[in-house]
């Protein structure tokens, strides 16, 4: 598959479906408290989606290996998982973060988004890694614009991250995004010599960064498709959708209630 880079209509399609992403999120935030079982969210997020806004949510039945399709609406990562969680059974407990990543279809494009929830009170490592993780993807953002190199949104993430004694994730990464849930090119979350990607207009990517507390390796669940961190440790992550602009950048996945923005953040759109 190629880069595809979107035209004006396309990319107000691709508006609709961030800022709807975006929505399912908010919708979710008084649900995800203490007791509450994963798949009674993922259920919520099933009727948000289909019912309220009309759209697909696209994880379901996602098979991109061909013999193992996602069963869920949403994917939910609580504590040591770095991503991909498949909802359960199980209650949130108090002091536990989850990661819930929402990615809906509308009209045909992609609208890619999570945010991280913690649990009633939280320990100080684990609010501090929910933060950081958050800077650390908006640093990964605000470096974008036009003639960048892609290298330059993963170095921004390493640096501050590294810097605060955590480490990135390597196996996953962000990705375009489109008509398809996952278009070229791969956004890495680390400086690699091998993003040598260059940022043109129109393209629109996502910065999604999953950041352990301990070491950066993972290893992967018996279900094909739940992340651990190899060490236990917490992990957490952030995603946004983002438009290359002439300019710079127009975060796609935004909506009312979404989170304040960090003190270096001058605007989502630049
Ligand atoms: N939303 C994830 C991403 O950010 C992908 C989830 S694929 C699923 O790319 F099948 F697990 F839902
Ligand atoms: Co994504
Ligand atoms: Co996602």
């Amino acid at each position: 598959m190629t880069i595809t880079i979107k035209n004006k209509d396309e990319i107000e399609g691709m508006r609709v479906a961030g800022r709807l992403a975006s929505l399912v999120l908010d919708y979710l935030t008084p649900f995800v408290k203490e007791g509450k079982t994963t798949n009674q969210l993922d259920r919520l997020a099933y009727d948000f989606i289909t019912k309220d806004i009309r759209s697909i949510p696209a994880p379901l039945n996602y098979n991109p290996s061909g013999d193992n399709p996602y069963p869920k609406s949403i994917c939910t990562s609580v504590n040591n998982m770095v991503c991909h969680g498949i909802p359960n059974d199980k209650p949130l407990r108090k002091g536990d973060i989850i990661n819930i990543d929402v990615t809906i279809i509308q009209d045909g494009w992609h609208g890619d988004t999570s945010r991280m929830f913690q649990i009633g009170e939280t320990s100080i490592a684990a609010k501090r890694l929910c933060a950081l993780t958050y800077d650390a993807m908006w640093h990964g953002i605000c470096v974008m614009g036009p003639n960048i190199p892609i290298l330059e949104i993963g170095r921004a993430i390493q640096k501050f991250t590294e810097a605060q004694g955590c480490s990135v994730v390597r196996d996953y990464c962000g990705h375009g995004i489109g008509r398809n849930f996952h278009e070229e090119p791969q956004i890495l979350h680390f400086a690699s010599p091998e993003a040598r990607t260059i940022l043109v207009p129109g393209m629109t990517i996502t910065v999604e960064p999953m950041i352990n507390a301990g070491r950066k390796e993972t290893k992967g669940l018996p279900d094909g498709w739940g992340v651990v961190t190899k060490d236990r440790s917490l992990s957490a992550q952030w995603e946004h959708t983002v438009l290359v602009t002439e300019t710079g950048f127009e975060v796609l996945t935004l909506s009312e209630g979404y989170p304040p923005l960090p003190p270096f953040v001058t605007s989502t759109k630049t």
